[in-house]
């Protein structure tokens, strides 16, 4: 490990490698095992996933390398990074306020990735309990319902998770965060082959694989590209500062684009092995819907741990690598934040880690909630423009909001602002300066990304999720 610290108040990455790790150990986590394979069964497969490849590799790729440089441009947490990089090429430190409103994604996102991070959790303790040996759909439905829906036990998780966070990073995050992901990442991805494999035997793999990547155009609609894109935002870590809190941490000799590279290739192939471990299941057993929901996971998976030989053991290993991919990802959003108050604020780390940990603690009970006491209470967003309704968001939970606000709305306008910032606002030497490593022709195509495709779509999207669309398209008579 290098001595030298940072003004971020920590030590560099001991290496590119150890960079790498810790940036996915950020990106892979509840994203891809839990979030993937639900949202994709949600908008019908192909056509979604087709979109989110796309979005990876001609959004989230670039934007990956922009937000890495401006961390290690500016060695500082998010918010002092666009301050300092907005001043350095003549521009307004208004631009700050790219890493303010990062830092309150960073808040609503890990509010409720901490609950479910928890249900994993709590599923480890009934794997070890042997409560999956011969459970079948019915059974794993109640086992679900009566966790989700009791807001005491669901509470108890939420907490234990949000204090392991806290603690972690109140100690730092480099070191201990290194050995823990470099035993983890390959467990996680080989299990998950192993998954894969057993899920082909015992449910519809011809099934799942064209439900996955067989693209029927019909199914594309405005709202698919909104959810694929914000997965790609969401699964890849981008657009509130975790990936540039990070860079600031990284050796200046590391090539970012290698880098970027690999992070989003582990990152992707994560994403897509969970849609082939959990879609073979879905349909061979009758009763579970492709669109269940955030429970889908939760439901396919018990059963077959439930049905092989060992599966207690397996089914405890997979919940307990669940959960630790959960715990590297929080340890990423919380600590922009931790590392803004202790640099511009004064705090001593360990409070500021209690503190913002505690706030997020309270706003996570919003999503506790949503499925226990609250799970009949929605909200519906339908503006009536003219004499046409709009439908934005139709009855949606406390939960729903929070996950739409952030993936849907935050992440990709966070990300388009970088971008933006990247392409117009930071003087063109500078940008050239950091990305040196990079061949003449793909700096070029990077640069042409950064500057139209990255913010142009993320903007489009935005416009759609918001409404503002919709009344222009009255205004403007477009249908
Ligand atoms: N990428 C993480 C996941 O897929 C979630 C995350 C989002 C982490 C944004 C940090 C920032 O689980």
């Amino acid at each position: 490990m290098q001595e030298q610290n940072n003004e971020a108040g920590n030590a560099y990455w001991s290496s590119r490698l150890a960079f790498i790790l810790a940036a996915t150990g950020s990106a892979v986590g509840l994203g891809n095992i839990w979030k993937f394979p639900y949202v994709a069964g949600e908008n019908g497969g192909g056509a979604f996933v087709a979109i989110y490849l796309l979005c990876i590799l001609l959004i989230g790729l670039p934007i990956m390398m922009a937000e890495i440089m401006l961390g290690r441009r500016s060695r500082k947490n998010p918010i002092a990074a666009m301050q300092f990089l907005a001043e350095e090429s003549g521009r307004s430190k208004r631009w700050a306020g790219i890493g303010k409103m990062g830092v309150c994604a960073g808040f609503l996102i890990l509010s409720f990735y901490s609950v479910i991070a928890g249900w994993s959790l709590a599923y480890v303790f009934r794997a070890i309990g042997g409560m999956f040996t011969n459970i079948d759909l019915a059974g794993a439905n109640q086992m679900w319902t009566d966790l989700s829906s009791d807001a005491e036990r669901t509470l108890a998780w939420h907490s234990i998770f949000m204090i392991t966070v806290v603690i972690i990073v109140s100690r730092g995050v480099t070191g201990g965060l290194e050995k823990m992901i470099k035993l983890l990442m390959p467990a996680l991805f080989l299990l998950l082959l192993v998954l894969v494999g057993i899920s082909f035997t015992l449910g519809d793999a011809d099934k799942a694989i064209s439900y996955l990547f067989d693209v029927d155009f019909s199914k594309i609609s405005t709202g698919v590209v909104a959810d694929a894109m914000g997965q790609a935002f969401f699964s890849l870590s981008l657009g509130m500062g975790a990936i540039l809190m990070y860079g600031a941490y990284l050796p200046k000799n590391a090539s970012i684009a290698k880098t970027s590279l690999a992070i989003v290739a582990a990152d992707t192939s994560v994403a897509v092995i969970s849609g082939l471990a959990i879609f073979p299941l879905v349909f061979a057993i009758p009763g579970l819907e492709a669109s269940s929901g955030p429970s889908l996971v939760f439901k396919a998976l018990p059963q077959v741990f439930g049905q092989i030989e060992g599966g207690t053991f397996v089914g405890t290993l997979f919940f307990t690598l669940l959960f630790i991919a959960a715990l590297t990802s929080a340890i990423s959003l919380l600590e922009p934040v931790v590392s803004w108050l202790v640099t511009q604020r004064g705090y001593e780390r360990t409070h500021a880690a209690r503190v913002s940990g505690f706030i997020i603690w309270v706003l996570g009970l919003g999503t506790v909630f949503s499925f226990s006491i609250w799970s009949d209470a929605t909200l519906t967003l339908a503006p009536k423009i003219g004499d046409k309704i709009y439908v934005i968001l139709e009855n949606q939970s406390f939960f729903s909001m929070v996950d739409f606000s952030t993936s849907n709305v935050m992440l990709p306008l966070g990300g388009a602002l970088m971008a933006y910032f990247v392409g117009f606002m930071m003087k063109p030497e500078i940008v050239e300066e950091e990305m040196n490593d990079l061949p003449t022709a793909l700096f070029k195509l990077w640069y042409f990304l950064i500057r139209n495709v990255a913010p142009v779509a993320a903007l489009v999207i935005f416009i759609h999720v918001t409404g503002i669309g919709a009344a222009m398209s009255v205004l403007f008579g477009w249908s």
